[in-house]
């Protein structure tokens, strides 16, 4: 009998017997996966995936365009285009007075997705845990997985609308075998920020227990509300040191089909990120790289008229869904407004969502799907607002239309 068991689909290639590998048999097919095919074979609005339909900076795209032309067209240093490492360094500085080497503590990578991946990678043994708030981005298990450890969810309370830290939560899920603390501030996919209390809770207990804290920011230039501001973990009095902070491009230039990120950290964390990222992707995208070196240099005014569009759409998407009868939470910052459907009569997100193109020919994701832990509120859909006014115009009608 197979040493596999007779979990995973077996198949014959020539003469080859063989089954998908332990470590990737339970990364099937995702509700992501399957709401995405929804949208295509319906033709509904698509409020699933995080995907823009915002435009980028046209000078960042001429920059691009000029890059290819003019021969950048090969690999960049493994550790990613000097001017970008610069810039990004600079960046750091400028916002949150970060103050990294570009050489040695600054290293670009192939999105914010092989950060995550090589971070856990270079960090992890087999049977390692690492701790990240329920709900969280699906990469961080998966990732988890891969390199043989285990994602233990901590489940954000929830007080009315908001999602809070339970620091006491937190504390009791620290074991011997934690080795890392990741969190993703600003927050997906609740729109949450962390606050200033908060972070420190998060840093106290990294510091007691000797973690590394890894931090996904990915969306720090998309903050909508005054009384929310991004702040990193790693400005913390005593979390320089143990942090690797992890951001992109993407979500800040509306350029996800690029993949260009980064990691800053320490160069005894950064170095060993380096040498998993060597063997994953090596390096990637050189024209991209050059152009974003000049383009982070003044992002904080392309980010603001970033901001009012996407403030606009939020509250365009949040009125709609309260109008459809749905009970939508506030979201501070990111791509996603997540609503309460059971007005709708259904206490089951999955299959809201897998009814609702047939019902009002628009998707969406249950928020269940974000959840390690057994605790996740079934009755939470995530919709997506980093789409064009018309788009979410159409979705909302049809949501309002549907509505019983
Ligand atoms: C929280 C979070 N982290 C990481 C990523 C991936 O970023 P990138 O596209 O740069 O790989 C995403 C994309 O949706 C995200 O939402």
């Amino acid at each position: 009998m197979d040493s596999r068991g007779q979990g995973g689909a077996r198949g014959a290639v020539g003469s080859a017997r063989w089954s998908p590998a332990e470590r990737v048999r339970a990364m099937g097919t995702s509700v992501f996966t399957e709401m995405t095919e929804l949208a295509r074979s319906t033709g509904a609005v698509n409020l699933g995936q995080g995907v823009p339909e915002l435009d980028s900076p046209a000078a960042l795209l001429e920059d691009v365009a000029r890059a290819v032309l003019a021969g950048s067209n090969q690999y960049p240093p493994a550790v990613g285009a000097p001017a970008l490492r610069e810039a990004v360094a600079a960046h750091q500085l400028r916002r949150y007075g970060l103050d990294y080497r570009p050489q040695g503590e600054v290293l670009v990578t192939t999105g914010a997705t092989e950060a995550l991946a090589a971070t856990l990678l270079a960090l992890c043994d087999p049977g390692d845990e690492v701790i990240a708030f329920d709900p969280c981005y699906d990469a961080y298990a998966a990732d988890a997985r891969l390199a043989g450890a285990r994602l233990v969810g901590v489940p954000l309370a929830l007080d009315g609308d908001a999602f809070v830290l339970d620091a006491d939560a937190l504390r009791a899920a620290v074991t011997p075998r934690t080795r890392v603390l990741l969190l993703n501030t600003p927050h997906n996919p609740t729109g949450k920020v962390f606050t200033a209390d908060e972070l420190e809770a998060v840093a106290a207990v990294c510091r007691d227990h000797a973690l590394i804290a890894v931090t996904d920011e990915v969306y720090e230039h998309l903050v909508y509300d005054d009384g929310a501001r991004h702040l990193p973990l790693a400005a913390l009095p005593g979390m320089r040191e143990r942090t690797l902070v992890i951001s992109s491009a993407g979500k800040t230039f509306n350029v996800t089909g690029w993949k260009i990120g980064w990691v800053c950290g320490p160069a005894a964390l950064v170095g060993a990120v380096g040498a998993a990222k060597q063997f994953l992707t090596y390096a990637s995208g050189t024209p991209y790289q050059e152009a974003l070196a000049r383009a982070l240099g003044s992002v904080e005014e392309w980010a603001a008229g970033l901001r009012s569009t996407l403030r606009r759409n939020r509250d365009l998407l949040g009125e709609g869904l309260a109008q459809a009868g749905l009970r939508p939470f506030h979201a501070d910052a990111g791509y996603f407004v997540q609503a309460d459907v059971r007005p709708w009569g259904h206490g089951d997100g999955v299959r809201f969502c897998r009814e609702l193109p047939a019902r009002a020919g628009v998707v969406a994701i249950p928020t269940a799907a974000f959840y390690v832990g057994a605790d996740a509120p079934t009755w939470l859909v995530r919709f997506s607002f980093c789409k064009r006014e018309d788009s979410l115009r159409t979705a909302v009608k049809q949501l309002v239309a549907a509505a019983p």
